[in-house]
């Protein structure tokens, strides 16, 4: 049985001290015994998040590392900067780094890479935009994204990384995967891992992101292979993301 997964996806939202008050009030709902869950803060207000989440069961993440160690790479933040302030994990090829950063799926698995290395879970999001969707592509495209790090990390490395299938039409739009939708894509991911070795495709966890709410999360995480959810909007609210975190319990 896998434990469910709910991250918080705060984006470029917020201030040190909406970061403070929104991770203060979701330890104090205390919903960490039931489910795993992380916030992703943008990088400035870790620290306060980090502080406020201490002595919780719930862990903070960077939205993103870079792929280098160290070095002459302005404006990158590295995952060992990330675990050293505190940091249990990060995302990796959201789809608004792979879209307005043109990040390619090789970037994305040296990424994941680089943070397994330094002891962090990757979250791994993929997911096909609205074109590729209509065009009959998703298969395609998601498969081709899981390959990336497959190769590169091996399927090993997959009992410490979580996946986030994200559809793109589906971020921040108020247009949620259907549960079945969703769920088909999750049993492909999975069967894709399970080809490489069955039992690490049954323990890792597969999340759903995109326009999860409070009223959409249960019938989401009732499927089969959907382990959780990653959570954009609704993350900036503390009584909608414990109830979504409730969902999953
Ligand atoms: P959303 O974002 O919940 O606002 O759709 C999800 C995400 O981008 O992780």
């Amino acid at each position: 049985m896998r434990r469910k997964w709910v991250g918080g996806n705060w984006k470029l939202n917020g201030s040190r001290a909406m970061a403070s008050a929104l991770a203060g009030a979701i330890v104090d709902a205390d919903i960490g015994s039931t489910v795993d869950v992380a916030l992703f803060p943008p990088f400035p207000y870790l620290r306060e998040v980090c502080a406020a989440c201490a002595g919780s069961r719930i862990v903070v993440g960077g939205q993103d590392s870079s792929q280098h160690e160290a070095g002459a790479f302005t404006g990158e933040v590295s995952a060992a900067m990330l675990r050293d302030v505190g940091c249990a994990t990060v995302l990796a090829g959201h789809s608004e780094r792979r879209q307005f950063h043109q990040e390619s799926n090789e970037l994305v698995a040296a990424k994941v890479a680089q943070a397994l290395a330094h002891g962090l879970t990757p979250v791994l999001c993929v997911g096909e935009t609205l074109e590729q969707h209509e065009a009959g592509a998703t298969a395609a495209v998601v498969g081709n994204q899981l390959a990336a790090v497959m190769e590169r990390c091996g399927i090993a490395a997959f009992g410490h990384i979580v996946i986030a299938y994200e559809p793109v039409w589906a971020i921040g739009t108020g247009r949620c995967a259907t549960p079945q939708q969703a769920q088909d894509v999750h049993a492909l991911l999975r069967s894709q891992l399970a080809r490489d070795d069955a039992t690490i495709a049954g323990s890792t966890r597969i999340v759903y992101g995109g326009s999860v709410k409070p009223g959409n999360a249960a019938e989401l995480f009732a499927e089969a292979d959907i382990d959780g959810g990653l959570i954009g909007g609704a993350a900036l609210q503390a009584t909608d993301f414990v109830s979504i975190c409730a969902a999953a319990g």
